[in-house]
């Protein structure tokens, strides 16, 4: 049995079969190699794109899936181990994980860091707890890592400029109202140095850099592949001569819990928004990100309007890839 828990944990062979496997099921949408097969799918947090592209994923695979939220429309869950559990959760985790296991064929997850102590959070807890007490493939559906949103990112940067080695991609911080998860800017770096894309991460302030666990893997994985990891805070030097812009926005992790403070650094960094004088010192890059977005705070309207603007292939991309994984997981049989 094989979990989705991050890239890190698959070959790049592995994953490209995903992909490939992908771009045939997105020629054959519809079939039925999951037949009476069931996943359960838990969000401890909002989403629009990941639900709805699971939910329809296992639809046209002949699957079913049932969408849980803890604490909301099922029993809030307890993850830490040897808790006395007089607080909020009803469950723990080990019977969740448990039951869901008897009833389903697959698990996914979706529970974002709590922003308040990143050495607990870093460690990605919740998911280890669940992949620990399941007995079926569990899927990250976004913790501090969002493997389902790189699939999608590679499938749409492989559509549209080719073999991704040797590449310029380009990862940059946009300001926002309020410091977000690193989830997608710490999948970028691996699925883009996974892939042997020569990246620059164009961040404002060294308080920006990811945690070293992931610019380690990004800078391991690049060597392995044959590209490279750069750091700037210049950003005409970034985006010059880029093949792939890839933008987010991530709170600084220095002042993680300490959202007031963090403001007044990222305050004068609004100019990082993507627009159209960037873009045209690129190599006609493509421009992508993965949604939510809001406009004219990290894109203009005239770059998410423009053709070059991908977004949109990116999020149809994800129903693609994810019933790849799911025809992987589950040991279906489908074109590929
Ligand atoms: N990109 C992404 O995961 O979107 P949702 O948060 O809407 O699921």
């Amino acid at each position: 049995m094989r979990h989705f828990l991050s890239t890190q944990d698959w070959s790049r062979a592995d994953l490209q079969s995903l992909l490939d496997r992908a771009a045939k099921l997105r020629d054959t949408p519809i079939g039925e190699p999951l037949k009476g097969r069931t996943i359960a799918l838990l969000f401890l947090n909002p989403s629009m794109r990941t639900r709805t592209s699971f939910e329809i994923g296992a639809f046209q695979l002949g699957a079913h899936a049932v969408i849980l939220e803890p604490g909301k429309a099922a029993w809030g869950i307890e993850f830490e181990p040897g808790v006395v559990m007089d607080g909020e959760a009803e469950e723990h985790i080990a019977e969740v994980a448990g039951v869901l296991s008897r009833y389903c064929d697959a698990i996914g997850l979706r529970a974002f860091p709590l922003f308040k102590d990143w050495s607990i959070d870093r460690q990605d807890r919740v998911i280890k707890a669940l992949a620990e007490h399941a007995s079926v493939p569990v899927i990250n559906m976004e913790t501090i890592v969002h493997p389902c949103q790189e699939l999608a990112l590679m499938r749409t940067l492989q559509d549209h400029i080719g073999q991704p080695d040797g590449r310029k991609f380009v990862l940059t911080w946009t300001w926002h109202p309020r410091p977000l998860n690193t989830a997608v800017a710490n999948s970028a770096l691996l699925i883009a140095s996974k892939f042997g894309l020569n990246i620059t991460m164009l961040i404002p302030d060294d308080a920006y850099l990811l945690d070293e666990k992931f610019m380690d893997a990004a800078h391991y994985q690049a060597e392995d592949a044959g590209g490279s990891v750069e750091t700037t805070t210049d950003i005409e030097s970034a985006y010059t001569g880029a093949d792939f812009v890839y933008a987010k926005s991530w709170g600084a992790l220095p002042f993680y819990g300490r959202p007031e403070a963090e403001a007044k650094l990222r305050e004068p960094y609004r100019h990082f928004m993507v627009d159209e004088q960037k873009m045209a010192l690129t190599n006609q890059a493509r421009f992508s990100h993965c949604l939510p977005l809001r406009r004219n705070i990290k894109a203009t309207d005239a770059v998410m309007n423009a053709d070059y603007c991908v977004a949109l292939d990116e999020a149809e991309n994800r129903l693609h890839v994810q019933k790849a994984l799911l025809v992987e997981l589950l040991g279906g049989s489908s074109p590929g």
